[in-house]
């Protein structure tokens, strides 16, 4: 009877127990979960294939769990995050980044969103907590056999698959390396594939230098751009495809869209569609406006459109 208890039995039964069965990695056919470690330092490169043509993103990060701190650099350092979760009462994130407005291009801004008690700021990992993930296959992937581990979530009509393709040099208990992460979105409504992103991860490294944390001191950081709802992306950039929920936070942010441009669908199916090429376009928008270029897009009364709209209301350019 006692052994038959799983974690969340436990849970009733005593605080403490819990603390157990979290830290234990817990094998799964056979297989301990992969585990990164507390330290790392990571490069990699976003795909996202259903926005615009497909954009590609090359990002860095370093993470340093116990020193409750992390930076990710976009673009080869052009737009540098720092997550301090000591900074404060409950944290900040400095951000330095180009920024391209009607006034100035390109100009070198300095940012900082602090944490609430209700969102506290924490480092930001590079790689997905793969707690309720499973072991599914050994796969080849880029020429390296690889473990692949994966996920299943499900809200309203969305299933979203997540696998991550790992390595362990030296045996199961090592740390891990990864190369790949894939998500596929699966819309029941729409019975159709509609989303996806990937990241292939390289130059993985379970160390960090200490000194690269400190954001620039000397300079006012000033509140981050209207509207404050798209703050948590404009900071945080990589939550979104690191987190394995199903409700992103560019999906969140189509409520207000839907209110600013006074959207009524006429059915659920059409919601789910245009909530979808909303998400898309968002990704775009925030995906372009990072590589600090000479010009900069919005999200406007054109965002839930597909591509193919655009380019019929257009004649082929993306509206600002
Ligand atoms: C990245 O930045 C470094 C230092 O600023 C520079 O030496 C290097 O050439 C850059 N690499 C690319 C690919 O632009
Ligand atoms: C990290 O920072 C957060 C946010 O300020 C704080 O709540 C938490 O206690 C810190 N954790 C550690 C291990 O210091
Ligand atoms: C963050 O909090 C600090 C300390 O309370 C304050 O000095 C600073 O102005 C705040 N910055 C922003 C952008 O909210």
């Amino acid at each position: 009877m006692f052994v038959a208890l799983d974690c969340s039995m436990w849970r009733l039964l005593a605080g403490f127990v819990l603390l157990l069965c979290a830290a234990d990695a817990t094998p799964v056919g056979g297989r301990t979960v992969p585990d990164f470690g507390k330290m790392y330092h990571v490069k990699g490169e976003l795909t996202l294939p259903y926005s615009g043509d497909g954009i590609k993103e090359s990002f860095e990060v370093w993470y340093d769990l116990e020193g409750n701190r992390s930076r990710i650099d976009y673009h080869n350092s052009t737009v540098r995050t720092f997550l301090i979760g000591d900074d404060f009462d409950y944290g900040a994130i400095y951000q330095i980044t180009p920024v391209t407005t009607d006034t100035e291009i390109q100009a070198i801004k300095y940012f900082q969103l602090n944490g609430t008690k209700e969102d506290p700021i924490r480092p930001q990992a590079a790689l997905p907590d793969l707690q309720g993930f499973e072991f599914e296959k050994m796969e080849d992937y880029a020429g390296v056999q690889c473990e692949v581990w994966k996920k299943f979530t499900q809200a309203g009509h969305k299933k979203n698959t997540y696998r991550l393709w790992v390595t362990r040099p030296e045996g199961n208990d090592s740390p891990a390396i990864p190369y790949h992460y894939e998500m596929m979105g699966f819309n029941t409504l729409l019975e159709s594939h509609n989303d996806k992103y990937m990241i292939d991860y390289s130059d993985f490294s379970p160390r960090t230098e200490s000194d690269i944390f400190t954001p620039p001191g000397d300079m006012t950081y000033k509140e981050f751009p209207d509207p404050p709802e798209e703050r948590q992306i404009l900071a945080n950039p990589l939550q979104d495809y690191i987190h394995t929920s199903p409700v992103s936070h560019a999906h969140r942010l189509f409520g207000p869209f839907k209110e600013k441009f006074e959207r009524q669908y006429e059915s659920e199916k059409e919601h789910e569609e245009r909530e979808s090429y909303f998400v898309h376009t968002l990704r775009l928008v925030h995906s372009v406006n990072r590589a600090g270029l000479t010009y900069s897009l919005g999200i406007n009364d054109f965002a839930d459109r597909s591509e193919a709209e655009w380019a019929r209301m257009t004649g082929g350019f993306i509206p600002d």
